[in-house]
């Protein structure tokens, strides 16, 4: 299964929901994953090869990195892996590479927030997504919401999406997703982000992930 986390919208967090998601998959659900990185500036890879570094831990799971400009083949290779698969991309749209990833994903996350310009780019990814790959699911994950800010349109933007997807419950401004590494899910966000990620797993992932085992 290809769960692809995507969003044109640069800083959504993307990548910090990657590597939490995976690592959710892996401590919470046992799951043997694998990790492609396919964005440029390889956050995941290089995080991944410190925390290697830095503790002894055995790691959760591979990451690759991959050039973006052989998405065709990876994901060709990736046709018959059976393993959950999660895929980060770069926060753009404008790279014909994006295209079989997106066609190919069985799941995609995107992550976005309220503000204006966020929206906005959030909601023509998600026609474009649907474009790409009409059938598969999109979960929109309300990220950075912050505490005491009164979102107005939250509502509206909340209908605006529900076209193309499902909306996750919410995550929270904090700075502990500013520190996340890849072996652990800090205990101080773990509460939300296991609500959110439960959600995602039990609608889209028990069925093809309990049934088998
Ligand atoms: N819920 C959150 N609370 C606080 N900070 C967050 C949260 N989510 C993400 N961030 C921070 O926002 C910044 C952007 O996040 P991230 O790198 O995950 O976004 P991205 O979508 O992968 O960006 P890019 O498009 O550049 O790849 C990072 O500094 C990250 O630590
Ligand atoms: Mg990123």
């Amino acid at each position: 299964m290809k769960i692809v986390v995507a969003n044109q919208k640069g800083g959504a967090g993307k990548t910090t929901h990657c590597i939490l998601f995976s690592n959710y998959l892996s401590l919470e659900k046992g799951k043997s994953i694998l990790v492609i990185d396919m964005d440029f500036q390889s956050t995941i890879k290089s995080t991944w090869d410190e925390d290697r570094d830095l503790f002894d831990n055995e790691s959760l799971y591979e990451v690759v990195d991959v050039d973006l400009a052989n998405s065709t083949d990876v994901m060709n290779k990736l046709k018959d892996v059976d393993i959950p698969v999660v895929i980060d991309l770069p926060g753009k749209m404008d790279d014909d590479n994006l295209v079989p990833v997106i066609e190919q994903a069985d799941l995609i996350i995107t992550p976005f927030s309220y503000d204006k310009k966020t929206f906005r780019a959030t909601h023509v990814f998600a026609q474009v997504v649907k474009h790409l790959n009409p059938k598969v699911p999109v979960v929109f994950l309300p990220n950075r919401l912050k505490a005491g800010v009164n979102y107005i349109t939250k509502e509206q933007s909340n209908r605006e999406l529900r076209v193309f997807g499902d909306i996750a419950p919410e995550i929270s401004d904090r700075v502990a997703f500013q520190r996340v590494d890849t072996f652990s899910i800090p205990t101080d966000i773990k509460h939300q982000a296991l609500k959110a990620y439960d959600f995602i797993y039990n609608n889209y992932m028990q069925v093809k992930y309990e049934e088998e085992s």
